[in-house]
């Protein structure tokens, strides 16, 4: 029989209380004492009735040389931009995490994908968040394959389970994490303790049975996977659904990936029929004007493994404010101001009276440093009010000396904007090719000032 103990641990230093207190007696932090159970069933005894690890085996050791490494079989999930970002289709037992901020889509993609995984495999579709009714009327609508997918309405964890195992599916969603709840503990569901021994639980049963798992996480407005990231070093893989929910593009960002390459990204369209994958999105998020405007760059970025052109957009305005302010969507607020300083020492170009805002077009996120040479010569397109070429393209680092330094893949960045259509690219030296690409004149630039003065 199993013993078990109720525990407060602290989700800041880790230390153990058995009684809950509004501060933390170890590392002095306020109200991040949460409950947690802890199972005190002797170890010994029977091999079989020890308690295992995450995934359920017993440990043995072996040499490197002797584990077995058979590549694990995929199973393509019938969409080649989720493959993409699970690196290459499904595996069995792996537990996925895909969040996003609510209404993202996430039901949505999941639905179509096990509607059609069903054709081929037992699935099962748990919701907590809808009823049977709803997710028939959804499949229903988006013209899904309807007879195979086996949905269940369900928040008790031990429920889930037991019917698991006797349904025996090889794919499972549970939509999602927050609102399933295990009987081990008395707080509500959504909570963190809640949260974490669910979600344990369920990677337990991935491991033991083989089964994939999809788990839906929803993101708190502070935009971290609810639990504090609790979740993300359970699980093999961490999916992020994003894009503007107003708007039609959907980017689906692997952050953490076991199975395959991280930062990897797919893109999907939401139409009235559901999400429609965009197999070629290199230049989707460029917004043709008739005429020049300023404030607007192109540059190349690098997504997982393709190149995207993007559009990065600047206003700069007189500020009125003791402080003027720094706002940036899509790009690091830090890197910013950042990149102003050694526009000024550098550049000789001041914007201290100026608010500065910048934004990246259709609500993509540009995570990498080669966004900071575009990022400057739009401040200083709306700055000078002059706009830039329609047919220029930009990208590279900036050192805090003023150097510019050379991305990865630049290559590949130049061919993608040349097969665009564009003409003129600045970029590193140490990026510039041998022969630039056809119909494209490259100019290579290594400090601030010579890439100001080649882009104005
Ligand atoms: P949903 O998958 O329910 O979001 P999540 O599970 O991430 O909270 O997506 C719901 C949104 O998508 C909703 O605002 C309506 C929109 N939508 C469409 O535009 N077309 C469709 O075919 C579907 C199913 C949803
Ligand atoms: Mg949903």
């Amino acid at each position: 029989m199993a013993r078990q103990k109720r525990l407060y641990g602290c989700t800041e230093c880790g230390a153990t209380f058995s009684k809950w207190a509004g501060q933390c007696s170890e590392c002095q932090a306020w109200n991040t004492l949460v409950e947690t159970v802890v199972d005190l069933t002797p170890t010994g005894g029977s091999p079989g009735a020890r308690a295992a690890g995450w995934t359920g085996q017993q440990a043995t050791v072996k040499t490197l040389a002797e584990v077995s490494t058979e590549e694990m079989p995929r199973q393509p999930s019938g969409s080649s931009e989720l493959d993409r970002v699970l690196g290459g289709g499904l595996v069995a037992g792996s537990v996925v995490l895909i969040g996003g901020d609510p209404g993202i889509g996430k039901s949505t993609i999941l639905l179509q994908t096990l509607c059609r995984l069903a054709q081929t495999m037992p699935a099962l579709y748990v919701t907590g968040e809808e009823s049977q009714q709803q997710v028939a009327m959804r499949a229903r609508r988006l013209g899904l394959p309807e007879d195979s997918l086996k949905v269940m309405t369900e928040t008790c964890i031990e429920s889930i389970i037991a019917t698991a195992r006797q349904e025996q599916p090889k794919v499972m969603v549970v939509d999602s994490i927050q609102t399933i709840f295990t009987e081990q503990l008395q707080s509500a569901p959504g909570g963190v303790a809640q949260v974490r021994e669910s979600a344990a639980l369920l990677v337990r049963y991935a491991k033991q049975s083989g089964t994939a798992i999809f788990l839906v996480g929803h993101v708190t407005k502070e935009g971290a996977l609810a639990g504090p990231r609790v979740l993300e070093h359970m699980v093999d893989t961490v999916l992020y659904f994003e894009g503007e929910s107003d708007g039609r593009l959907r980017l689906l960002r692997a952050v953490k990936n076991r199975f395959g390459a991280v930062n990897e990204l797919g893109v999907f369209a939401m139409t009235d029929k559901g999400l429609k994958e965009v197999a070629n999105p290199s230049a989707i998020f460029l917004s043709r004007y008739e005429t020049p405007i300023p404030g607007s760059v192109v540059m190349s970025t690098w997504e997982g493994s393709r190149p995207m052109l993007v559009e990065v957009q600047a206003l700069v305005d007189s500020s009125h404010l003791g402080n003027p302010r720094r706002v940036t969507l899509g790009l690091d607020q830090n890197r910013l101001a950042m990149l102003l300083a050694v526009l000024h020492r550098h550049g000789g170009v001041a914007t201290y009276d100026q608010d500065v805002f910048v934004n990246v077009v259709g609500g993509v996120k540009v995570l990498e440093t080669a966004s900071d040479l575009a990022l400057l010569a739009a401040v200083m397109s709306s700055l000078r009010s002059r706009p830039l070429p329609m047919d220029l393209m930009v990208f590279g680092e900036l050192g805090l000396s003023g150097e510019i330094r050379p991305v990865p893949s630049g290559q590949e960045r130049l061919k993608e904007a040349a097969k665009h259509g564009f003409k003129r690219a600045i970029v590193p030296a140490a990026n510039a090719p041998k022969e630039a690409p056809k119909g494209m004149t490259v100019v290579p630039v290594t400090r601030l000032d010579q890439a100001l003065s080649a882009i104005f």
